[in-house]
């Protein structure tokens, strides 16, 4: 596994992290003990960076965590990234108060087990949240409290990552970031890198798409967004499948999968890109034990060849960039 530093966060963390939005829920049913295993075959393969939220399951992906730092030796490498916000229900600007995030920190810090949060994220607030200069004087208050070491922004859009690097202490920005959206290669990674803040690539599969394992007939569970949010009728249909439609993902999927390099999976491969383009971590979310070791796994494979970057953008060009690229 390889570490990556950015200054802001102040420590190196795995370039291959673990997404744990599917240990709470909106991937099918989840089973406590099948989390434990997933986030235990991460740490054994040598990922130190696990990225949740308050809401994933309301709460509980983050006491899967906890329960997880409880039994692990080594439970002082883990970095634990987690997300507030999105518990508002409306989910409104007027809802990002001190007195909120007080409460939401407090109640992440008893399901993790935890006194002070790695790094808490805004999860995808209203733009004007991160345009008012008081939303980043209260999370500088949770620092000063002892409640979070760092704090950092989950976006939708690329433009309010950009609007955000203002922020003098502002640790880390979480975006989506794969071979089907490419967007953030154009100025933001490379403006973050500058400060010293992190890139958290999320998404990194396209919701699963860039395994190259799925075609027209494939189905998914209802209880899983893959199901029931594709149109955007849950939240934002960009973390569905990146936001491409199905159809027209799963064929741009299969001229990936014939890039793949002999040894490797297509996932490997996705993953590859990402933290090959210069994400300080990426976080796949994987379902079972053995896609946490493939994932894993990536953090040893060496660089993708030129040839087979310039054709991965070519497929981008060509097929995905209409459906993705001047709306996010
Ligand atoms: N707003 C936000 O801040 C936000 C939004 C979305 C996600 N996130 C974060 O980003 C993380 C990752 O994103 P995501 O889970 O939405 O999407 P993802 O990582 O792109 O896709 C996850 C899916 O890919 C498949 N997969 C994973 N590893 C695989 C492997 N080795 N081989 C084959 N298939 C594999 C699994 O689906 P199947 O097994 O069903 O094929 C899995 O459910 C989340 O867990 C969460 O922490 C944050």
């Amino acid at each position: 596994m390889r570490y990556e530093m950015a200054n802001r966060l102040g420590v190196a963390v795995s370039e291959i992290g673990l997404g744990c939005w599917q240990l709470g829920g909106d991937w099918g049913d989840t089973d406590d003990d099948r989390s434990q295993e997933i986030l235990h075959a991460a740490a054994d393969a040598g990922t130190t960076f696990f990225d949740t939220a308050d809401v994933y399951g309301d709460g509980l992906s983050e006491r899967a965590i906890g329960r997880f730092l409880r039994d692990r030796d080594n439970a002082s490498e883990i970095f634990v990234a987690t997300k507030m916000g999105r518990r508002l229900d409306p989910h409104v600007a007027e809802g990002y108060t001190l007195d909120n995030f007080r409460a939401w920190t407090d109640r992440s810090r008893e399901n993790l087990g935890v006194e002070t949060l790695d790094l808490v994220q805004l999860h995808c607030p209203p733009s004007e949240v991160m345009h008012d200069p008081r939303t980043f004087e209260n999370l500088r208050v949770l620092v000063d409290e002892g409640r979070i070491k760092h704090f950092g922004v989950s976006i939708e859009l690329v433009e309010d990552g950009l609007h955000v690097l203002g922020e003098d202490d502002l640790a880390s920005i979480q975006v989506i970031l794969n071979v089907f959206r490419r967007k953030p290669t154009e100025h933001l990674l490379r403006e973050a890198h500058e400060r010293g803040v992190a890139i958290i690539a999320r998404v990194p599969l396209a919701s699963g798409l860039l395994s190259g394992k799925y075609d027209e007939h494939t189905t998914f569970a209802a209880n899983d967004h893959r199901t029931y949010n594709r149109d955007g009728s849950a939240f934002d249909v960009g973390e569905t499948f990146s936001g491409v439609p199905f159809e027209v993902g799963v064929r741009a999927a299969q001229d990936v999968a014939a890039l793949t390099p002999p040894g490797w999976t297509t996932a490997q491969l996705a993953l590859r890109w990402v933290t090959q383009i210069g994400a300080t971590t990426v976080i796949p979310g994987a379902r079972t034990p053995e896609q946490a070791r493939g994932n894993s796994a990536v953090g040893e494979l060496p660089q993708i060849d030129d040839a087979t970057m310039a054709s991965l953008a070519g497929i981008y060009n060509s097929e995905i960039r209409e459906h993705v690229h001047s709306r996010w």
